[in-house]
């Protein structure tokens, strides 16, 4: 019988230790949220992700009176980048949640189904994207979507032996 274990590092952060490029990041995060269509739940998620380019996209929650077909922030930010910049490389991402008008003290990750859609990305252009999770308290820096997804799905697992 064997084990392994899995570590992920997560460096926490507050907004004053942060470069001009990650705040940039974590602001562009926060205004998307504003734009968030969250009617249902309230909870109103921003997304930013910046390229190797060093241009930028934005994004927010999407949701639908018929549930599940509403689509969270980092799939909508993703895809929204991938489909305009397919030859571009995703560097980083941001993300900032707010209710009622209160950015929340603790930093919110991205579920289980948006990691999977990052992992592509991040796949894709063969590029580590740290990941910024911002909290008024602490913002969690990540450095690769494969720290927040282990043992995770990718084409490789496609090829047959
Ligand atoms: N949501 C996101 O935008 N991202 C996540 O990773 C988790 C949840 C959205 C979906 C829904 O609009 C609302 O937050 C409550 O689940």
């Amino acid at each position: 019988m064997k084990t392994f274990e899995i570590v992920t590092k997560v460096t926490v952060y507050h907004i004053n230790d942060l470069n001009h490029i990650e705040k940039k990041i974590i602001f562009a995060a926060k205004e998307a949220s504003e734009k968030a269509y969250s009617p249902y739940s309230g909870f109103n998620v921003g997304c930013a992700v910046m390229l190797e380019t060093g241009e930028f996209f934005t994004g927010n929650n999407q949701e639908n009176a018929a549930y599940p077909s509403g689509l969270c922030a980092e799939r909508v930010t993703m895809m929204y980048a991938n489909a305009n910049r397919p030859d571009v490389p995703v560097i980083a991402m941001g993300i900032a949640v707010q209710q009622n008008g209160v950015f929340l003290s603790y930093p919110t990750p991205p579920c289980g189904g948006c990691r999977q859609v990052l992992l592509e990305t991040e796949n894709r252009f063969k590029k580590p994207i740290k990941i910024y999770l911002f909290g008024e308290e602490e913002i969690y820096m990540i450095d690769s979507v494969k720290d927040i997804l282990p043992l995770g799905f990718d084409k490789e697992m496609l090829l047959n032996d």
